[in-house]
């Protein structure tokens, strides 16, 4: 049975990032003294910036030993403004010490976007030594939460919500008329620690749906992981519409 989500609230949004930090920072050095090695794919989006921009500070940090991978992608060049890839290179990747080899984007660039899933289901493939039909077990995966409880870029209505079988498909986003790629279900709920980042008032709503109403059938409640941890850090601001019954107020 999947745990419990895991609801912390924090003052604001500085202790929220440096949370996230702390945690970051404790999971990769668990996982590298345990294991050698410590695998996240990062959320795109405009949340977690602040986050790579402080992990930034953190030099303690065993970098060389971390695999970056993306949980999603947008359809384009690794140079354009829309790009995760860019925007965690940019905030974190460019100034930490980080092995060139370890990094893995999305290549989004291809033209055709189910080239670039099938792609990069090769990666996980090989890099996680994966046999047919095996799930790679990521030990951190960072998501966001859409205005519409969308995560990584499994959208309402979208046909990515019923992959089983696949790690990574090209989704039509009819909304944004836009092909995005990304990890589906079954690879986010392999995960040893999914951790959803959510700030500002902005999300009060949308955090409230997804975590007390059972009612609403949102991609972000299929978020389970079936071993793992489901860590939501949210600021006061992103936690104002919850009921307080799961939480763990600051
Ligand atoms: C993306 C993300 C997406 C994001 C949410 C929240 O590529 O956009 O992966 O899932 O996390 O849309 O976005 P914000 O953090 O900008 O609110």
């Amino acid at each position: 049975m999947p745990s419990p989500p895991e609801i912390r609230v924090l003052k604001d949004a500085d202790e929220l990032f440096e949370a996230a930090a702390a945690e970051f920072a404790a999971q990769t050095s668990e996982a590298v003294r345990s294991r050698g090695r410590f695998t996240v794919a990062l959320s795109g989006g405009s949340t977690p910036k602040r986050l790579y921009s402080l992990l930034a500070t953190k030099p303690a940090i065993p970098w060389d030993k971390i695999g970056f991978f993306w949980g999603d992608e947008r359809h384009v060049p690794p140079d354009h403004a829309d790009s995760n890839y860019r925007m965690a290179n940019e905030a974190l990747l460019s100034k930490v010490s980080v092995r060139p080899e370890n990094v893995f984007r999305i290549h989004a660039e291809e033209k055709n976007a189910n080239d670039t899933a099938r792609k990069y289901e090769q990666t996980l493939q090989e890099f996680f030594r994966l046999s047919p039909g095996q799930f790679p077990g990521f030990d951190l995966i960072l998501l966001g939460l859409g205005p519409d409880g969308h995560c990584a870029s499994l959208f309402p209505d979208t046909s990515a919500l019923n992959e089983r079988r696949r790690l990574v498909v090209a989704n039509w986003v009819e909304k944004f008329k836009t092909d995005r790629i990304t990890f589906t279900f079954p690879v986010l709920n392999q995960a040893s620690c999914v951790t959803f980042l959510a700030s500002g008032p902005d999300k009060a709503a949308i955090l409230h749906q997804v975590l007390e109403d059972s009612s609403a059938d949102l991609p972000s409640q299929h978020v389970r992981p079936i071993n793992g941890r489901l860590l939501w850090l949210v600021d006061r601001a992103a936690a104002s519409n919850l009921s307080g019954g799961m939480t763990t107020l600051p």
